[in-house]
């Protein structure tokens, strides 16, 4: 285990094993205005979510790590405190890399990425009209972290109005997660795209789960189970009992046929089988299952 103690490395690799280890990130891509009114368009990936009521964004642009100045988004915010926070998606993922280029005070990056300048409705930051949803926000408060190179400043953010694309909407008028797209950061040039992977986890909340600590452990110490598959059996509210395990048995030739065997091996594949096709009683009611 490689132990450290952020006091002695340097600024930048220590940024590196943050970025790295904390991720993937969901990307805020800020448009505010300063104070002459030229837009600025600039991604942070240290951002999220923090309350749905109120609604509260804060993200963070940090004092550079290379020479302590800071970024034109954070003097805006602090000059106007209003900015839209437009999500990305992959569709426009090379065009914000871009925008992301340290352009000299004044230099609007929506012109040098190529995106539309939409009007909002509340606040005067434009829009990323690509984007599939943007939130305008009224900025609450600043708070500085640090004033060392590398030091955040959480731009904590209202939301006053939300805008989503049609096109990224369900039938019922909700964010289909399939659909929005979403990329995210991770550490170096790594981003992710989140719905090449999506895969969904049953919440624990609608039930009480049993608990990995209420598997027997026969079952636990078998080998055939990683921490996934017990995190599956343990969040069944209660243990198929005799009579559920006598039906299962009785109407399933299949089950029947792996129990004959006399085969420990063939019984815990199976009930593996079981718990990848999230068919968990199934694979309880087996493993339960005596001859
Ligand atoms: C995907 C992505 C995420 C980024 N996240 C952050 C961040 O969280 N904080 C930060 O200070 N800079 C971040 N940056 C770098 C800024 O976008 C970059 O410094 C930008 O030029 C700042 O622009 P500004 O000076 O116009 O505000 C990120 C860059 C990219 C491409």
């Amino acid at each position: 285990m490689l132990s450290i103690d952020p006091k002695e490395i340097s600024p930048a690799k220590l940024q590196g094993y943050l970025q790295s280890a904390v991720a993937p990130r969901p990307i805020a891509f800020a448009s505010t205005l300063d104070l002459n009114g030229n837009p600025n368009l600039s991604p942070f990936s240290f951002f999220n979510v923090f309350s749905s009521n109120p609604p509260i964004l804060i993200f963070s642009p940090a004092r550079r790590v290379r020479d302590n100045t800071i970024k034109h988004t954070l003097i805006n915010a602090q000059n106007t405190n209003e900015v839209v926070i437009n999500i990305v998606n992959y569709d426009i993922v090379q065009q914000m890399s871009l925008s992301s280029t340290e352009y000299p005070d004044g230099v609007n990056e929506f012109e040098k990425a190529g995106f539309t300048m939409l009007p909002s409705d509340i606040v005067k930051p434009f829009r990323v009209a690509e984007s599939p949803v943007q939130f305008e926000c009224k900025i609450n408060d600043i708070i500085a972290l640090g004033d060392q190179g590398g030091a955040g400043n959480l731009i904590i953010c209202e939301v006053v109005k939300i805008h989503i694309h049609e096109s990224i909407l369900d039938e019922n008028q909700m964010i289909d997660q399939r659909k929005i797209d979403v990329v995210s950061r991770l550490g170096g040039n790594w981003y992710s795209r989140a719905n090449a992977g999506l895969f969904e986890v049953e919440k624990p909340l609608t039930t009480l789960g049993i608990g990995v600590d209420s598997i027997p452990n026969f079952i636990k110490e078998s080998g055939y189970f990683n921490g996934n598959d017990l995190g599956k059996l343990g969040n069944i509210e209660a243990i198929p009992n005799e009579e559920e395990i006598t039906i299962f048995v009785k109407e399933n030739f299949e089950v029947k046929a792996v129990l004959s065997s006399d085969d420990f091996d063939t019984k815990f594949t199976k009930a593996k089988e079981y718990l990848d096709n999230n068919q968990v009683l199934n694979a309880w009611k087996l493993l339960l299952a005596e001859k």
